[in-house]
C-alpha cells in the first residue's frame, strides 16, 4: 500500500510507462484543460497518441460532475514534435475531494518528467475592464481557501517533492508570460479579433456557489481581477516540486459588483413578481451569450496554447 502521494504518483507513472511508446513516455509539457476548453484535445493531432479515461488510471480521482468524465492524452505538438500530456477535466475541492486528490495529477506530471505546466480555467471577471470572452494571463493569486487552512501543502512535508516553506512571490514565470504575450500578438496578426489578453490576479475560492454581490466587492477590494474555483492548488504544488507555471483564465461572465437593490426603493413599489425579476436581471450575464462567447474564445485560447507549446 502506497503511504505517500509520492509513492502513489510513482505507481501511476509506472503503470502508464509500461504502456506508452518511448517517444511519449517523458512529456515536457502538461496542459490542463478547464471547463469548455477540452476542444484542445481534438486539435492535438500528433501521429502518436495514447488516451486513457481517468477511471482506468490507477490512483486518479473520479469526477463527480455528470457527463464531465476526465481523460489523459499523451501526444506530440508542433513541428518539433514536443511530447505533451493533456489533462482534460480536473478534480475540484468543492466536489468533496481533499487537497491531496485535487493536486495528485500535478504531482504525477512531475514524476513523468514534465517541466512546464500550462493551466486553463473559466473564471468570473471582477476587473471592470474585462469583457466576456477575454483571456487573462495570471500573474498572481489570492489563495483564499489556503489562507484559512485548506492548503495543498498542509501536513508533513513530502521532501521528495520540495521544501517545507516554498516561496510563491515568483510563481508565475515571467519568461513564459512574455512568450504568452508574443504568441498572442502573432495570433492576432493572423486571425484579427476583438478579444484582449490581460494580465491579472486570480482569487481562489472553494465554491461551489457563486459569490454574492458583497463577496464580489470584497474580492475586488482585496485586489482580485478574477474569481474561480480551481488552478491555484495545482499551481502551488507545481511550484513546490520545481515545475514552471503558465496559467490562463477565460472570462465567462462578469461578477456583479453593484450592491443589492434595496427592497424599499420607491420605483419598485407595486411591481409584479415578473417586473421585479426583469428589473433585477438588468446587467446580469445572459447564459446563452456566455456560452457562445465561450465557444469562440475557447478556439482562440487553443490557438494560443498551441503556439506557446511550439515555442517552448
Ligand atoms: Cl463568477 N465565480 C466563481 N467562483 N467561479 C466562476 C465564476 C464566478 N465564473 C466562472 N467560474
Amino acid at each position: 500500500m502506497a503511504t505517500s502521494s509520492f509513492q502513489r504518483a510513482q505507481e501511476t507513472v509506472e503503470y502508464l510507462r509500461l504502456k506508452l511508446p518511448e517517444q511519449l513516455a517523458k512529456p515536457h509539457v502538461a496542459i490542463v484543460c478547464g471547463s469548455g476548453l477540452g476542444g484542445l484535445a481534438e486539435t492535438v493531432k500528433g501521429s502518436l497518441r495514447e488516451e486513457w479515461q481517468y477511471k482506468d488510471v490507477p490512483n486518479f480521482p473520479l469526477s463527480t460532475v455528470p457527463g464531465h468524465e476526465g481523460k489523459l492524452i499523451f501526444s506530440t505538438m508542433g513541428e518539433h514534435q514536443v511530447p505533451v500530456v493533456l489533462l482534460v477535466g480536473r478534480a475540484h475541492f468543492y466536489e468533496g475531494h481533499n487537497m491531496e486528490t485535487v493536486t495528485f495529477a500535478t504531482r504525477m506530471c512531475r514524476l513523468l518528467g514534465v517541466q512546464t505546466m500550462l493551466l486553463t480555467n473559466a473564471a468570473g471577471g471582477l476587473n471592470p475592464d474585462y469583457r466576456v470572452g477575454d483571456i487573462v494571463c495570471l500573474n498572481d493569486h489570492l489563495n483564499l481557501a489556503g489562507l484559512v487552512g485548506f492548503h495543498p501543502l498542509r501536513g508533513p512535508n513530502e521532501d521528495d517533492f520540495g521544501v517545507r516553506f516554498p516561496p510563491l512571490s515568483d510563481a508565475y514565470d515571467i519568461a513564459l508570460r512574455q512568450l504568452a504575450h508574443r504568441s498572442w500578438q502573432d495570433l492576432r496578426r493572423q486571425t484579427p479579433s476583438q478579444r484582449d489578453m490581460h494580465e491579472g490576479v486570480y482569487a481562489y475560492v472553494a465554491g461551489p456557489s457563486y459569490e454574492t454581490r458583497a463577496e464580489c466587492r470584497m474580492l475586488r477590494q482585496l485586489g482580485a481581477d478574477l474569481v474561480g474555483m480551481s488552478t491555484v492548488p495545482e499551481i502551488i504544488v507545481a511550484r513546490h516540486c520545481g515545475m514552471k507555471v503558465l496559467a490562463f483564465s477565460l472570462v465567462t461572465n462578469n461578477a456583479v459588483l453593484e450592491p443589492a437593490v434595496r427592497a424599499d426603493k420607491p420605483e419598485l413599489q407595486g411591481m409584479s413578481r415578473e417586473e421585479l425579476d426583469a428589473y433585477l436581471s438588468r446587467g446580469r450575464a445572459d447564459h446563452q451569450e456566455v456560452l457562445d462567447a465561450g465557444k469562440q474564445a475557447a478556439v482562440d485560447m487553443q490557438g494560443l496554447v498551441m503556439r506557446i507549446v511550439a515555442e517552448l
